[in-house]
């Protein structure tokens, strides 16, 4: 058994962490670690600040250590550190659950909790196609996503996915009956468009020739983030989801959004299904629910799709679903506080006030060495570089590492993307900061 002086003596090593979607070798030769953050920013140990240009992982909407959400998670650790809620349950998972239902659309009122957005996808899947069983129609079970779609890492959230390199090591284990909708991105007709591409609602008439195929009556629901987020910041087409949401009206299939990334001000509204005027069945969320301090993610359905669940005699469980940690008191209180920072300073209002600046600053970096595309959706923002002669990815990947080690900004990156989504606390001075920030490290990278 190791003592705690052993261990207190033991030097920092890094190999035993086998860290999430990184590339484990490069990472643990030239480490990128922070020790600290508050508001807008991180810090190293040796005491550098980094602008955080990717607010955590797309979550956190109020800055970093925002005090009322810190006081509400310390208050609840020290009176609840935990209750389930099979079957016991505890105040806050029902003031939490109404919170949600009151910022989503009209007649979304029922919310599952979950502890990422991978179970909220998978638990999304799982509703609809339990929905349409409970109703008599249980050949409906067939899925559709799209290409270049991220719904995280379950099995369900693979299936509907349409990255390859997160599908193609476990094809054979994926759900069946999954089809998927083409991806909106054309680079040639939709080029440095800002905000919403003009072109590209037709892509939506795919769903069309999908049902025509598979037949409406073996399709449970068709699933699309409202911006593909996780594949370069695509924004979605004007009135392509107004056409994705027609069509599975018109032909009795539920629309799924996976707001895990556009939930919670990133549009400027609470969700992406206000600020596009188009309502699906049912939505997911996670990350900006607690504003990325506590893990949390959850589903919100329409009222009757619960109601219509609510069958068989009232001592039975009416929906074989759920974690341990669903509704934790720590996410409910996190939840809650975020909830009401977001309200009171008006974050939401910030992100859709400052939408022009930021646009105007973000296509200020158009003509810049390498940069073949800006992509822009509410606070978001994806700058598409070309790849280099010896390797896809491989600039976006210097630029991560230039931002972090000698321009003091931390971004995201994928494939040849750096996708920047700064926290809903910003200012003018800040996007200034980015900017300025961005250029040096694009141009570093030339
Ligand atoms: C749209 C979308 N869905 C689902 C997920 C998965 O969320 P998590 O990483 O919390 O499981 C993500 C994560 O980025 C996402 O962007």
């Amino acid at each position: 058994m190791t003592s705690a002086l052993q261990t207190a003596a033991t030097p920092n090593d890094l190999s035993n962490f086998f860290m999430p979607f990184t590339a484990n070798r490069s990472f643990k030769q030239r480490p990128r670690l922070v020790s600290r953050a508050a508001g807008m920013y991180y810090y190293t140990s040796d005491g550098r600040e980094l602008l955080d240009a990717a607010a955590g992982l797309w979550c956190s909407n109020a800055g970093h250590n925002h005090p009322r959400i810190v006081s509400a998670i310390q208050a609840q650790a020290a009176d609840l550190d935990y209750a389930p809620s099979f079957n016991v349950s505890h105040p806050l998972a029902f003031q939490a659950a109404s919170r949600i239902a009151a910022l989503a659309p009209d007649g979304l009122d029922s919310v599952f909790f979950t502890n990422s957005g991978s179970e909220a996808v998978d638990t999304a899947l799982k509703i609809a196609i339990a929905y349409w069983r409970v109703k008599g129609q249980g050949a409906k079970t067939r899925l559709i996503g799209r290409e270049r779609g991220y719904h995280g890492i379950g099995m369900g959230g693979i299936s509907v996915g349409g990255i390859m390199a997160n599908r193609k090591q476990f094809h054979s284990m994926m759900i069946p009956g999954v089809d998927h909708l083409p991806h909106t991105y054309d680079r040639e007709k939709q080029a440095f468009s800002r905000g919403c591409p003009e072109y590209g609602a037709h892509f939506a008439d795919e769903l069309e020739r999908i049902i025509q195929l598979h037949d409406a009556s073996t399709i449970a629901a068709v699933i699309v983030e409202p911006m593909a987020g996780s594949t370069g910041v695509l924004a979605p087409p004007k009135g392509y989801l107004k056409r994705l949401r027609d069509i599975a009206t018109r032909h009795d299939i539920l629309l799924i959004f996976d707001e895990v990334i556009t939930g919670f001000g990133r549009t400027g509204a609470p969700f992406a299904a206000l600020t596009e005027g188009v309502t699906p069945d049912l939505f997911t969320f996670a990350k900006g629910v607690t504003s990325g301090t506590v893990p949390m993610g959850g589903v919100v359905c329409r009222k009757d799709m619960y109601e219509t669940l609510m069958q068989g005699p009232e001592h039975v469980v009416e929906f074989c679903h759920g974690y341990t940690y669903s509704a934790h008191p720590l996410a409910c209180a996190a939840a809650i506080a975020a909830m009401d920072v977001y309200r009171d300073e008006k974050l939401f209002e910030n992100a859709s006030r400052l939408e022009g600046k930021w646009q105007d600053a973000i296509y200020s970096l158009q003509g810049l060495p390498n940069v073949i595309d800006i992509r822009q959706y509410g606070i978001t923002a994806g700058i598409e570089l070309a790849s280099r002669p010896d390797g896809v990815g491989k600039r976006a990947y210097a630029a991560l590492e230039a931002g972090f080690h000698d321009h003091g900004i931390v971004v995201r990156t994928t494939g040849e993307t750096i996708a920047v989504t700064p926290p809903l606390i910003f200012t003018e001075k800040h996007i200034d900061e980015l900017v300025t920030k961005l250029g040096k490290v694009i141009r570093s990278v030339a």
